[in-house]
């Protein structure tokens, strides 16, 4: 199969599976719940949940356990959009080729929105409708994960900094820290999640860790040359952007940011070279995150 065919697949799986979890929130007030589904259901690129599948299934297991988990993340990937976009932190105006949430719900509503989004996404990972066929240890382990990942140590710690050292000098230590932090981390608890619910052993896990580390760090350093040399249509954000903030582009300049991707792309095929031939669809993802237009 094609890798497009692959990507368009797994995005249905989770999209029909994100519809079901919003299908609880029918009793919500409704602009609250039309700000969740808004964002949510905005044509994501979905990379997220679907390395959770991919590395579930490149241990041969089916992707049914790992899918909750994998909605999760994007729930909170989502909320984590919301908020970036608030006129407080990079005041943006289109995300995926449409009106930012607040522009459309307003700030209060769509500050809300994020932060019902977040915490659903922990409902929806301690709920037994979701997980019941799911060891308790397991699920514990993977909320562990995915907390430690989006909370003060990793995304929203990430996006302070980010904030904190906007316009000023910056060195390439703390350019490394926000990049980490704030995209790194939620993207290696995917493949981490994923990892844990194919069953992986320790040995394993320190492999799959090495490669979302390096396809994490590989997006994010994508996302700053696409801020600098990408298609506003096709990236469906305003770009241009981040001139006063710390990107590898300002750090390391274009060729070399552009290098930094193809070399972190090879590191992460590297890492799963013990899968043999199952690690295949996993080295097309990382070649997809690395090359990627939008
Ligand atoms: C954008 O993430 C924010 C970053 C961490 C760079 P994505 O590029 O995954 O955004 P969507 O979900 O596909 O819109
Ligand atoms: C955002 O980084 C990372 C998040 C945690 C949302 P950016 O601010 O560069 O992401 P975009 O470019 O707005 O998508
Ligand atoms: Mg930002
Ligand atoms: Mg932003
Ligand atoms: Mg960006």
């Amino acid at each position: 199969m094609e890798l497009s065919t692959y990507l368009h697949e797994k995005k249905i799986i989770v999209e029909n599976a994100l519809k079901d979890i919003a299908s609880a929130w029918h009793a919500s007030p409704a602009p609250l719940r039309n700000a969740m589904e808004y964002m949510l259901f905005s044509n994501g690129k979905r990379i997220r949940p679907i390395l959770a599948i991919a590395v579930c299934e490149a241990k041969g297991k089916s992707s049914d356990n790992v899918l909750p988990f994998a909605c999760a993340i994007e729930m909170i990937h989502t909320y984590s959009l919301i908020h970036d976009d608030l006129p407080s932190i990079d005041n943006d105006d289109l995300r995926r080729g449409k009106p930012t949430c607040h522009k459309v719900f307003g700030e209060a509503t769509a500050l809300l929105a994020g932060d019902a989004l977040l915490t659903e996404a922990f409902r929806v990972m301690a709920d037994s409708r979701y997980t019941e066929r799911m060891n308790p240890k397991v699920i514990k382990q993977i909320i562990f994960e995915v907390a430690s990942a989006a909370g003060a140590g990793g995304m929203v710690g990430g996006q302070v900094m980010d904030i904190l050292f906007e316009g000023k000098e910056g060195t390439k230590d703390i350019l490394n820290f926000i990049h980490t932090h704030k995209t790194t981390a939620l993207i290696r608890a995917s493949v981490r999640a994923g990892a844990i619910c194919g069953g992986a052993k320790v040995r394993e896990l320190k492999k799959f860790t090495i490669y979302g580390e390096s396809v994490g760090l590989a997006f994010q350093i994508k996302d700053d040359l696409l801020d600098a040399e990408g298609d506003e249509e096709k990236v469906g954000k305003r770009l241009r952007k981040d001139v006063n903030k710390q990107t590898y582009v300002k750090h390391y300049g274009l060729i070399a940011s552009n290098i930094k991707v193809e070399q972190l792309t090879e590191e992460a095929v590297q890492a799963i070279r013990f899968l043999g031939e199952n690690g295949a669809r996993l080295s097309e993802v990382a070649r997809f995150i690395g090359s990627r237009v939008a």
